[in-house]
């Protein structure tokens, strides 16, 4: 059975004190047997959160980022794919709307920066997810099959295999709103027949987290939905006691 991957994403949040104390607190947590835990600190403090966890197997380390998709480079201030792999990250997350809208990350760059995490052994958590107006104009199964085309057409159905994909509708993001349960699965299964056009093993076996506002009083309801494998957190991941219940109320979904 597929386990539950239920991952932090602290975004620009933390010092090097407060980052510590949160990943120590995690590594006193005892996952479930069928959840995975990951965690995407800042650049800064993923050393240092490794450094904590390091016996530890619970918990996988991503960046947020693939900041540029060249392996190496006269690039003042990037960081690529390589370079995380090498500093021991093991996921990244690939065009997260913030991303996407504050730092006007495209299709073609992120299907670049998808390329580059496969070519460092990285796993690429692409995040999709429609705005509030693209959801009231009713296309936005439309738009998620976009971004995901967009990245499929470059990288293909073998490096496709090996990615997972986060459902996060920009409306619930930080905000409070959450997807309701069913608003949530309609996307995800949605999400399931788009890849079965593509091959029915890749979307059967495809790995779609929910993000939005996720916390410990809204997770039992999305992790019970036949097509949600998993949960991408943001505000609700800095704080151990809250992730560690939403990890524990994945633990107890069969
Ligand atoms: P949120 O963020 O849980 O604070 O809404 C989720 C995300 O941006 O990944």
């Amino acid at each position: 059975m597929r386990k539950f991957l239920i991952a932090g994403n602290w975004k620009m949040n933390g010092t090097k004190a407060s980052t510590h104390q949160l990943a120590s607190e995690l590594s006193k947590l005892d996952l479930p047997a069928n959840v995975n835990g990951a965690i995407f600190p800042a650049f800064l403090h993923i050393k240092d959160v490794q450094n904590v966890l390091v016996n530890n197997d619970s918990w996988q380390i991503g960046a947020q980022n693939c900041a540029h998709q060249a392996d190496f480079g006269a690039l003042t201030g990037e960081i690529s794919a390589n370079q995380l792999r090498d500093a021991g990250c093991s996921l990244v997350l690939v065009g997260h709307s913030e991303r996407r809208i504050i730092f006007g990350e495209d299709d073609a760059v992120l299907a670049a920066k998808t390329l580059a995490a496969l070519a460092a052994n990285l796993t690429p958590v692409i995040c999709v997810g429609e705005t509030s107006e693209q959801r009231l104009n009713g296309n936005y199964q439309q738009i998620i099959n976009d971004q995901l085309r967009a990245i499929f057409d470059v990288v293909g159905i073998d490096n496709f295999r090996k990615v997972v994909i986060a459902y996060e509708p920009v409306w619930a993001i930080g905000t409070g709103l959450v997807a309701a349960a069913e608003q949530a699965q309609e996307v995800h299964s949605a999400i399931r027949k788009f890849l079965e056009t593509y091959s029915e093993s890749l979307s059967v076996n495809m790995q779609i987290l929910y993000g939005g506002s996720l916390n410990s009083t809204n997770a039992n309801e999305l992790f019970n939905m036949p097509d949600i494998n998993g949960g991408l957190v943001g505000g609700a991941s800095l704080s151990a006691k809250e992730f560690g219940s939403i990890c524990a109320i994945a633990g107890e979904i069969n």
